[in-house]
């Protein structure tokens, strides 16, 4: 699904927030250190995201591979997670914000997954900037869960195989129901995705940045957005209007 309400500006924002560890290494600190300050680059993101007035952000917390790493750097970073919604749940409620998580529920510990369903809850019913945060989250996993469920609709004789199409596909992901990302950042100065909204990416803009994500602010979310609008997006087409076109 792609909104085109305002074509210069985007509806849903996704963000890869890379960079915690190089921002502490870099200081000669300890990698957590580096995550405690990207908490607050979180909180003026999705504060830069609600003045902005776009409906959708996604947030990139911790991926289906970052069980890798060492496991006291896991459990802070879940620790943080658990903290942060604890702490802004109330006020991004007031704010009538809406949160939901995407990935894997399965193996998530049971504070975590309990702040991220509270949030959930509550906020279920609310009617502005729509939160995404992508915990244990990897587009192949989510692919194949998809996959899994189709199978079964199948099985059961709901769905016949030669239905299943794109839609379908997509409505069986964690996104169901949200529009793909018009805009994809991710800081740090990688530029890969990372196993995140391959599905839904097919037609994003994806805009690079060389810093990392502790210094993200206000100004650089401001200046994607403006990098955004130079974009001609073409989704296959051609952006001459038909009009223009001749028949050969
Ligand atoms: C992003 O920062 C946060 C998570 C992946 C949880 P990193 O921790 O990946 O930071 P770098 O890439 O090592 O600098
Ligand atoms: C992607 O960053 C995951 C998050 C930002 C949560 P990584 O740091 O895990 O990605 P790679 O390992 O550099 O590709
Ligand atoms: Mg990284």
């Amino acid at each position: 699904m792609t909104s085109f309400a305002d074509p210069a500006k985007p509806d849903h924002v996704a963000i890869i927030m890379d960079g915690n560890g190089r921002w502490a290494s870099g200081r000669g600190l300890k990698r957590i250190f580096g995550h405690r300050k990207g908490v607050e680059a979180v909180r003026r993101t999705v504060e830069a995201a609600r003045l902005s007035g776009i409906r959708y952000l996604t947030l990139f917390a911790f991926s289906s591979e970052n069980w890798k790493r060492p496991k006291d750097e896991v459990s802070d970073i879940m620790e943080l997670i658990s903290i942060f919604i604890h702490r802004e749940l109330q006020n991004y409620h007031a704010q009538n914000m809406r949160f939901q998580m995407i990935g894997e529920r399965e193996g998530l510990g049971p504070k975590v997954l309990g702040a991220l369903e509270a949030a959930e809850h509550l906020t279920r019913g609310n009617t502005g900037l729509h939160v995404v945060v992508a915990v244990n989250y990897g587009s192949r996993a989510e692919i194949a869960r998809a996959a899994v469920a189709l199978a079964r609709e199948a099985v059961d004789g709901r769905i016949s195989p030669d239905e299943i199409n794109e839609a379908l596909i997509s409505g069986r992901l964690d996104t169901a129901g949200i529009p793909d990302p018009d805009l994809i950042i991710r800081t740090s100065g990688e530029q890969r995705l990372s196993n995140f909204l391959m599905w839904q990416s097919a037609y994003s803009e994806l805009v690079f940045l060389p810093c990392l994500w502790p210094e993200f602010s206000r100004d650089m979310f401001d200046e994607a957005l403006r990098e955004y609008a130079r974009r001609t997006r073409r989704f296959g087409g051609v952006d001459e209007p038909a009009s223009a076109m001749t028949g050969s």
